[in-house]
């Protein structure tokens, strides 16, 4: 199959990202972040997550965030939602695009979220009903599709009956995460043949971490079998607090970089985005994780 012409990246790094941060990154600076990479070009951005302080205390600003941040024209904002409690905290704050959560291993969905798998897909489902009957865009992401930190190996079709699970009860899209970064090009590969054989591509997205240095690879694998919906993070910040041994996510300049090589429409610009890669990693006082960002030091 020819590559797809046009590729939509789906920024995170406000929530992967600092999710995954020692120490707590000032609400001020998140803000920041947020409206920079807003202006870069991106259309799709992960605001924060609206999950317990008590699990993930990185996000516990996470109202103020969103209600504090500028909105631009044409860039959609999008939170992480566990539960009913973070639901209900979407609907009251007026959000537009929430994404649901729970993934291909059981055991670490527990770890995650305190709920089995099957728990989530049931508890997902009242959700997401009701998100659709008021007109929302839901996301589901399938976390530990290539593999998971306590059960080792996941099997193809065990990510597949999640993902069609989500779909039926009316996820708009399916985002397949590599969240420990251990899936190589052929697990990839036959996965998303898989894939695209039940689901339709433009429902796909996909969401690597760089553990082991495949997420570009493993992307341009995905991009043969037209999935065009790609997540990345700026700086390649990231990683999962319940995930031991997750590195960052793939940086987004290193994804843009490839893309532009491809002669692949994004409408996001390089310098912009290098510009917010140097704000987030002055505020962290480390250098940046991205090949392009160190390239252009
Ligand atoms: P729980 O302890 O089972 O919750 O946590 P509970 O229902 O038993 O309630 C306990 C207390 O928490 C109650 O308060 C609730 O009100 C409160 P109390 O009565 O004791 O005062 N509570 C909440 N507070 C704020 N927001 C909420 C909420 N829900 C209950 N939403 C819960 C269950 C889901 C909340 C917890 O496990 C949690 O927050 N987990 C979040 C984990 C997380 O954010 N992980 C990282 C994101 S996933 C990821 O990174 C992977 C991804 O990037 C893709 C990839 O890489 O593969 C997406
Ligand atoms: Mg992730």
């Amino acid at each position: 199959m020819s590559l797809p012409k046009k590729v939509t990246l789906v920024e995170v790094s406000p929530r992967d990202g600092l999710q995954n941060e020692s120490v707590f990154i000032p609400t001020e600076v998140k803000i920041q972040l947020i409206e920079q990479l807003a202006q870069t070009g991106l259309k799709h951005i992960e605001l924060t997550s609206l999950v317990s302080p008590q699990w993930v205390p990185q996000l516990a600003d996470h109202a103020e965030v969103i209600q504090k941040t500028k909105t631009f024209p044409g860039v959609d904002y999008s939170v992480l939602v566990p539960n009913e409690h973070g639901y209900q905290q979407a609907l009251a704050l007026n959000l537009k695009h929430i994404a649901v959560f729970t993934a291909a291993s059981d055991t670490f969905c527990q770890k995650n979220i305190n709920r089995t798998l099957a728990q989530s897909l049931i508890d997902y489902e009242q959700i997401v009903l009701d998100a659709k009957k008021r007109g929302l865009n839901v996301r589901g992401y399938v976390s530990c599709a290539l593999g998971c930190p306590y059960e080792g190996k996941i099997e193809p079709k065990a990510v597949l009956e999640v993902s069609q699970a989500l779909l039926e009860m009316g996820c708009d899209e399916i985002s397949i995460g590599d969240t420990i970064g251990v899936g190589t090009v052929k697990d990839v590969q036959v996965l998303s043949e898989l894939l695209v054989k039940h689901i339709d591509v433009h429902k796909l997205a996909v969401h690597f971490h760089d553990t082991y240095g495949q997420a570009l690879a493993n992307i341009y694998a995905a991009l043969e079998l037209g999935i065009h919906i790609i997540d990345a993070s700026v700086a390649g910040l990231g990683g999962c607090p319940y995930a031991k041994g997750a590195s960052g996510n793939v940086a987004t300049e290193d994804v843009l970089y490839m893309l532009n090589g491809l002669g692949i429409e994004t409408d996001v610009s390089m310098e912009k985005l290098l510009a917010a890669d140097r704000f987030i990693c002055e505020h962290l006082k480390r250098s940046s994780r991205s090949k392009m960002a160190i390239a252009r030091e």
